[in-house]
């Protein structure tokens, strides 16, 4: 048994803040932002809008498009870093707005990595044979932790979602193989302090701005490429594929030039290599289903193609995951 994808979505809120915006905002300029990122501009979330709408957008479009109903899911994860409470999860949210009355839910946190952990989790749950339908949700309302003051931060992040059902089938097809891999050790590279049991909402969380996001991006940087490079390999070799059989890569959209170092590394040939970062910055776990439902929509993905997944963020975790379409 295995798990296809019949189904993507992905939702982009309307509000588009560009770096011309930024540099009203922060000491910066266009482009320091092009050349160091490759981002030109990312959404932001509306006031009324929260990261269960985000998902519930998006996966309303992936359940149009795979031709089920909310009922029929037996599984909903939702990965996240920006639940809309610390609990209940915000899977939980979505099952209730879709009415998916049969589906257990629950959320993942593993950052940017959250949607290929989300895959590799509700693949497993399908192989086992205990779950038939499956919907996986990467969701993110990163602008609400962005430290907006900090210039070296505040410039890569954007709002979105992302979504993709999975369905049960005995041909040899859909999720081949996953790699995942943690490393705790360098949870300080990338976190949000508060709120949380270390440091409960207080009035020394605001003054000291624990509530947002801290980051040192050259060590994520360095970090970022030799991961992605190695989950990459390690995840082609566990099928027996070489690079030559990827018809496309979608890499988690960090930053343009981890983007350009990693297709580099791995010789992937340019127009194999899925970008829209310059779009919607980094989303976190929503930047994959938001890269391959655009790809998808857009024919890029052909029946049979073989695609490359790869992430890397906070945790550290990171991953790669091959479908065959
Ligand atoms: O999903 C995983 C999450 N995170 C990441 O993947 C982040 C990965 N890291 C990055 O993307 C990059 O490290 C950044 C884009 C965050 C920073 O780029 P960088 O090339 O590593 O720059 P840097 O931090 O080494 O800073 C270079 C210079 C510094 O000035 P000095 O010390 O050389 O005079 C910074 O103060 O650029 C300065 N700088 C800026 N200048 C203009 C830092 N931020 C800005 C800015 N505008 N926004």
């Amino acid at each position: 048994m295995r798990s296809r994808i019949i189904g993507t979505g992905s939702y982009l809120p309307d509000k588009i803040l560009s770096n011309r915006d930024l540099e009203q905002m922060v000491d910066t300029t266009d482009e320091w932002i092009i050349t160091r990122t490759g981002i030109s501009e990312r959404r932001i979330a509306a006031p009324e809008e929260y990261t269960s709408t985000l998902a519930f957008n998006a996966s309303e479009r992936a359940l149009a498009m795979a031709g089920i109903s909310a009922e029929d899911l037996d599984l909903i994860i939702v990965a996240t870093v920006t639940p809309d409470f610390p609990f209940p999860s915000t899977a939980c949210l979505l099952q209730s707005r879709l009415k998916a009355v049969n589906a257990v839910a629950f959320d993942i946190s593993a950052a940017c990595s959250g949607f290929i952990f989300g895959l590799a989790t509700a693949d497993k749950y399908i192989r086992t044979g205990a779950v038939k339908n499956a919907l996986v949700v990467g969701a993110e309302l990163l602008s609400r932790i962005v430290d907006w003051p900090d210039r070296n931060s505040c410039l890569l992040f954007g709002d979105g979602s992302g979504a993709a059902v999975l369905q049960a089938t005995d041909a040899d097809v859909g999720i081949m193989d996953a790699f995942m891999k943690s490393d705790g050790s360098f949870w300080e590279l990338l976190y949000q302090p508060a709120p949380g049991s270390r440091n409960p909402a207080s009035q020394k969380v605001l003054d000291e701005r624990l509530n947002f996001i801290r980051m040192q991006g050259n060590e994520v940087f360095k970090l970022a490429v030799r991961a992605m490079e190695d989950a990459a390999n390690q995840v082609l070799a566990a099928g027996g594929f070489s690079v030559d059989d990827v018809a496309l890569f979608i890499p988690h959209q960090a930053n343009r030039r981890i983007i350009d170092a990693i297709g580099k590394r791995l010789a992937v040939s340019e127009e194999k290599v899925y970008v829209n970062i310059d779009r919607y910055g980094n989303t976190s776990s929503a930047s994959i289903p938001i890269a391959l439902d655009e790809a998808n929509r857009a024919g890029r993905i052909k029946r049979d193609d073989l695609l490359l997944l790869d992430a890397f963020g906070g945790g550290l975790a990171w991953g790669a995951l091959t479908i065959r379409w």
